[in-house]
């Protein structure tokens, strides 16, 4: 998906949708035994829930994708539960597990996943071409390492991801929504991330990378306040070797566009 796509979906998106406010729960009640969950003044109504950071619409989908997901989502996928995973279970290994949120056609996923054959990569989309996409590369590629949930990643955090059990989270090329007043649908704010923050083990990383540069201020803003997470860098990051330079990247570069990495760590 590119920017010019996510520039028209944040163009449409805010005016058709109204919906409640992220609010962080930190209350003892909360589903996870005392850890913080996103959840809204009114949970129990079907009709409000978090500002979601993507519009649901008739996405393109060829036939080779949803032939994958006809084929090969009983086998690489895991459907959306209220209920924690286990990952040794889920990948069939004890390995460290890291958490990429909105992987798009996965591209850059598969080639993480390649590389670091040791860690489990559990990939949550919720663009069905995107699934399709990465199921295809799963099986051509022949990744025994990487699972796949659709739906909003902020479900899954709140309600499938157990507190301290994440060795990293990916979040690249966020959903940039460039128009100030869309700017709450950004994944990338405080209740979020410290939701992320509670699921990292101690010394798990959290690593997020945008070609906005004001989503990359917020993006530095926002984690350098979260007090569970200190900056591994004087300010943005050097590129990790283990994240490629996407199509998408290197063409922007090649308008003089610029990308920024933040790379933060559980304390
Ligand atoms: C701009 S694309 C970037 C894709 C990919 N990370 C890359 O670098 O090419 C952002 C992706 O995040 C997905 N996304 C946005 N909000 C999400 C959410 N709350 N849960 C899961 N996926 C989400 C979108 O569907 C989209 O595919």
């Amino acid at each position: 998906m590119n920017t010019h796509t996510i520039e028209e979906q944040g163009g449409t998106s805010a005016t058709a949708t109204k919906e409640q406010q992220i609010l962080a729960d930190t209350s003892n009640s909360s589903s996870d035994k005392g850890q913080a969950t996103l959840s809204t003044k009114e949970d129990s109504h079907p009709r409000f829930g978090h500002i979601r950071s993507f519009v649901h619409r008739r996405s393109h989908i060829t036939q080779g994708q949803q032939h994958a997901i006809d084929r090969l989502a009983p086998k690489w996928t895991i459907p959306y539960q209220d209920q924690l995973l286990d990952f040794a279970t889920v990948f069939g290994r004890h390995a460290p597990t890291i958490l990429e949120i909105g992987f798009g056609m996965g591209e850059t996923t598969e080639k993480i996943a390649q590389t670091r054959t040791g860690d489990n990569f559990l990939g949550v989309e919720v663009f069905p071409a995107g699934v399709g996409s990465m199921l295809n590369r799963i099986e051509a590629s022949n990744l025994h390492n990487v699972r796949i949930i659709q739906h909003d990643a902020v479900d899954v955090v709140n309600h499938m991801i157990p507190p301290e059990s994440l060795d990293g989270i990916h979040i690249y090329f966020p959903d940039p929504w460039p128009k100030k007043r869309h700017h709450k649908r950004r994944l990338i704010q405080g209740p979020f991330v410290h939701l992320l923050a509670q699921r990292l083990k101690s010394g798990g990383y959290i690593h997020c990378a945008t070609d906005w540069e004001n989503y990359a201020e917020q993006m530095l803003e926002v984690l350098s306040n979260e007090p569970l997470l200190c900056n591994t860098a004087d300010g943005f990051a050097p590129k990790p070797d283990y994240r490629p330079q996407t199509k998408f990247e290197t063409r922007g570069f090649r308008l003089g566009h610029s990308s920024w990495d933040v790379v933060f760590k559980k304390i």
